[in-house]
């Protein structure tokens, strides 16, 4: 099979083109490297600098004979979402709409989507199914669930099959340290506290220490991004035998705290980091655990790298290196 990988050189991209090639896959990857990093490309697969607006570069390599998509060139800050909405509609939106407009031309048929935990908003119940209401809260959220709702329209009206996979809180490093692009400017958790471990930063602050959790701290359900990349692996392969579209949860099932995961990363380094307790995080829900029953059942995934321990091990052996 030939996959395009939109969004390659990114973080979780790199990680699914590991994936795939370490199955024998041909990859291509589209990237317009504005977050993508050249260090996250692999001899293996074609690299093609281009971007999602860019209708010809799309409808260039469509053309190619791709026999599926997997799409992650997504603009993901909450934050600037809020801000800079425009940025969004046009990248997340148009731009998605283009990619599946091309596939449509050219005939492609699968195609598999980075959604986002960000569609459910706050939640009523957890852990979440896929079947809990979707009423995000910031503007990134929103990005994600208008694709979702459109895609079973380009199921309909143009045959193209789709596993949207809503990502919960992707963390990690492939162990054998085939990825080694650290983000700039990083805004989530894990990522600052190990810049602070590094030095890279002086200190961090733990947004709310008065939410109902084991220590007061915000508990989400972190996945490793080896387990993300190995259920693009199985969702090309469920739709490559002609199966029904999905809308599936990647999570773990357990949560862990902000200061459990900084408490983790002191134990591994043998010292202290320091941060301090600041005001609540406006939007962030307390709790956010995912239920992937149905991943498991419909294709026998299961998040098999994501303990805390491989989590910070795999991410300071990256940071370390560096
Ligand atoms: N946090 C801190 N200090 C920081 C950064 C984060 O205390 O400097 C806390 C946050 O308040 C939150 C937790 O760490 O409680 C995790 O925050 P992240 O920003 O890493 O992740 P979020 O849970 O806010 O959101 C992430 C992605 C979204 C995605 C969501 C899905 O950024 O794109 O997971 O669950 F939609």
């Amino acid at each position: 099979m030939h996959i395009l990988v939109i969004g390659g050189a990114g973080y979780i991209g790199s990680h699914v083109v590991k994936a795939l090639l370490d199955d024998g896959m041909q990859v291509s990857v589209f990237d317009n490297m504005s977050t993508g990093q050249e260090i996250n490309l692999f001899d293996k697969a074609k690299f093609i600098k281009g971007d999602i607006l860019d209708i010809h570069a799309l409808e260039k390599v469509m053309s190619s004979g791709v026999d599926a998509v997997v799409h992650l060139a997504a603009k993901k800050s909450v934050a600037e979402s809020i801000k800079y909405p425009e940025i969004y509609s046009t990248n997340n939106i148009t731009g998605t709409l283009n990619i599946l407009n091309a596939m449509a031309k050219f005939g492609v048929k699968n195609f598999v989507f980075s959604s986002s935990a960000a569609v459910y908003g706050m939640p009523e119940y957890t852990p979440l199914d896929e079947l809990h209401p979707t009423n995000p809260i910031n503007y990134y959220g929103y990005t994600k669930l208008a694709i979702e709702q459109f895609l079973p329209w380009y199921e309909s009206l143009k045959g193209i099959k789709f596993v949207a996979l809503r990502y919960f809180n992707a963390v990690g490093y492939d162990a054998t340290l085939a990825v080694k692009g650290l983000e700039k400017n990083p805004q989530n958790l894990l990522p600052i506290v190990m810049e602070v471990a590094t030095g890279a930063r002086k200190s961090m602050s733990i947004f709310g220490n008065d939410y109902d959790t084991v220590d007061g701290t915000c508990v989400r359900d972190y996945i490793h991004v080896t387990d993300l990349a190995s259920a693009h692996l199985k969702s090309l392969k469920y739709l490559a035998q002609g199966r029904d579209s999905q809308i599936l949860n990647l999570g773990v099932g357990r949560g862990i705290s902000v200061l459990e995961m900084v408490q983790a990363l002191e134990k591994v380094i043998g010292k202290k980091l320091n941060y301090d307790f600041a005001p609540r995080r406006a939007g962030d829900p307390g709790f956010l655990i995912a239920s992937s029953e149905r991943a498991e059942s419909l294709f026998g995934w299961k998040a098999m790298h994501s303990d805390l321990e491989n989590i910070i091990r795999t991410t300071w052996n990256v940071y370390q290196a560096q």
